[in-house]
């Protein structure tokens, strides 16, 4: 750990986190993806448990080793990473969504191979177009259903990964999502320089209004612990 001792301020606390990024089939060779590498989201799991949280961790295509005591649930798709959510939000303190969810899967998952020259017909230039549906918006259903039970449980932290662009910020964008999403936290990323599979980080958690509650640059174990500061006094008093 980067701070030296780590305290032990999570005992007794059961935090819900996703790694990784779903891949979504369009056949049975074939699949969308995203270049996230589970890293953040394992580097939430270390620290957690070490500051002494039973971890859940929902990992999506995530080749890493399990780290020691958390209970890891592997996923691919979106809808599989949806479903084990939904299975679990209601049972833990904290629901931190580091996976990077596909928004859109295919509309209809072929069972044999597409064929190149199927889809192009006689036409040897023709591409076959993909149809494409979105997929559902697990952070924001998780707000919502918490909403809607008129519980405070669990607390919950998105992440979001900006380039800016269309005359926005980044830090704009980021905003404006955290507004639209409801999470307690949400921890924003400018990847205008690139950072997926990097080992450094530099973050901006905003609350659900879209304001700066603090900043952490480094390694991702760092990042990880500035991400659990802020999600502490979130929680409700241990009875
Ligand atoms: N997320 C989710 N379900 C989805 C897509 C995203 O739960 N189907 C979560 C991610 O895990 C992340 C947060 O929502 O914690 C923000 O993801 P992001 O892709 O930045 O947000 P989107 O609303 O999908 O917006 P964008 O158009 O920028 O992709
Ligand atoms: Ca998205």
């Amino acid at each position: 750990d980067a701070r030296g001792a780590v305290r032990r301020d999570l005992m007794g606390r059961e935090l819900l986190i996703t790694a990784g990024g779903t891949r979504e089939d369009l056949d049975p060779v074939r699949y969308l993806a995203n270049h996230s590498s589970g890293r953040q989201g394992w580097a939430l799991a270390h620290a957690a448990l070490a500051r002494g949280a039973r971890v859940r961790l929902i990992a999506a295509n995530v080749e890493l080793e399990t780290p020691p005591g958390a209970l890891r649930l592997d996923v691919g798709s979106a809808a599989e990473l949806a479903a084990l959510v939904a299975e679990h939000r209601g049972q833990v303190d904290a629901l931190v969504m580091a996976a990077a969810v596909a928004d859109f899967t295919a509309a209809e998952r072929s069972d044999s191979k597409i064929k190149k020259d199927e889809s192009a017909g006689d036409d040897s230039e023709a591409v076959p177009v993909l149809a494409l549906r979105r997929t559902q918006d697990i952070l924001r259903l998780s707000v919502l259903e918490r909403t809607e039970a008129g519980s405070g449980r669990p607390v919950i932290v998105g992440f979001a990964a900006e380039t800016g662009g269309g005359g926005s910020s980044a830090l704009d964008l980021a905003r404006q999502k955290a507004r639209r999403k409801g999470a307690d936290l949400l921890v924003f990323n400018d990847i205008t320089a690139g950072v997926f599979g990097a080992t450094d980080n530099s973050v901006r958690i905003l609350d659900r209004g879209g304001e700066e509650l603090a900043r952490a640059e480094g390694s991702k174990t760092l990042v990880a612990h500035a991400v659990l500061d802020e999600l502490l006094p979130a929680l409700p008093e241990v009875p």
